[in-house]
């Protein structure tokens, strides 16, 4: 049976490229979507090479489940987030993984479907339910989220996930707008947003960018990133190449620092004679600047126009 699930692999040959990966090599893709890019590593790496997939949306996982039946007990799948990859490991009895993938945000198969409340549109007239979790099963929406947070908590939200001009101004109509209704629907935010009269003249529709706080907030996306690519390093093997791609610049700032500073050695003052911090670099920049689409890409997947790869290497004198 052909999946429903439709979603292109972004930088496919990029990745594939600078994650160097060997025959026989195990591999964890914490973000395994339709299996796309998890295809072409267990391709990469035959005819024993091993992969770990993770997901937090089960409807991900079970789209992978049939894009990798051909690879059979080389591919395992887990409903799991990839902050967890370290109990993963040890329920497995593995001591390291040889390559990571982080294909971060959400596929297109999440976006299409109108009820998980990724999307909105300005002139549709359906009611689509503000939800936004990429685990169903997780227990906090973005309606539950605008009904509960506090009008300093809604202000830093779509201050600091959406950078939204006019922040304080949409959480305080949305704190007035739910003492007379509760906001349920992307319909009912799209009106508070409008009566607020936010971002105009901005480069940026400003629902979009409430949109994109909204789903930040209800996964905790940038926590689980930056506590993620902490987990990734100790999970590494040696020389195991780690390769994340982003979506907008909150994460790619998150991956791009976190590597940065992971690649540098003695963080003591220049003044200091001998080094007294004994930091020693645990990775290698794969990357220097972002890798990203080509023009033929993105005129073949528009999605793919934002996305930001870096890649880095465990030094093997700290795995
Ligand atoms: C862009 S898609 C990945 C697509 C995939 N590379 C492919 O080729 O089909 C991102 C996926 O990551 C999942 N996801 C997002 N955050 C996650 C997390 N913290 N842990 C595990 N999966 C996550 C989403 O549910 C979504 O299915």
């Amino acid at each position: 049976m052909r999946s429903s699930f439709q979603h292109q692999p972004v930088l496919l040959n990029e990745c594939l490229e600078l994650l160097a990966l060997k025959p026989g090599a195990l591999v964890l893709d914490g973000t395994v979507g339709g299996g796309g890019h998890a295809a072409a590593i267990l391709e990469r790496t035959a005819p024993d090479g091993k992969l770990l997939g993770l997901d937090r949306d089960p409807a991900a996982l079970a789209a992978a489940a049939q894009t990798l039946a051909r690879f059979d007990s080389r591919a395992e799948l887990i409903h799991a987030s990839y902050r967890d990859i370290a109990r993963i490991l040890t329920e497995r009895k593995l001591s390291h993984v040889d390559g990571v993938l982080l294909d971060l945000g959400v596929s297109s198969h999440q976006i299409d479907m109108p009820q998980r409340g990724f999307r909105f549109s300005e002139t549709s007239k359906q009611e689509i339910p503000l939800d936004m979790r990429m685990d169903p099963q997780a227990s906090f929406s973005a309606a539950d989220l605008l009904a509960h947070a506090s009008l300093q908590e809604l202000q830093e939200c779509f201050q600091n996930y959406g950078e939204l001009p006019g922040s304080r101004r949409l959480a305080t109509a949305i704190v007035e707008a739910r003492r007379h209704t509760p906001i349920r629907t992307t319909r009912d935010l799209l009106e508070i947003i409008h009566t607020a009269r936010i971002g105009g003249g901005r480069k940026h529709n400003p629902a979009t960018l409430v949109f994109q706080a909204l789903r930040i907030a209800v996964n905790d996306e940038l926590r689980t990133l930056e506590q993620g690519i902490e987990a990734i390093l100790d999970a590494l093997g040696p020389e195991g190449r780690v390769a994340i791609i982003a979506y907008h610049s909150l994460e790619d700032r998150i991956v791009k620092n976190h590597f940065r500073n992971a690649a540098k050695g003695c963080v003591c003052p220049p003044q200091f004679p001998v080094c007294h911090c004994g930091k020693k670099p645990r990775l290698r920049l794969v990357t220097r600047k972002a890798v990203t689409p080509t023009e033929s890409e993105i005129a073949g997947n528009p999605r793919a126009r934002s996305a930001r790869l870096r890649v880095a290497e465990k030094l093997a004198e700290v795995a």
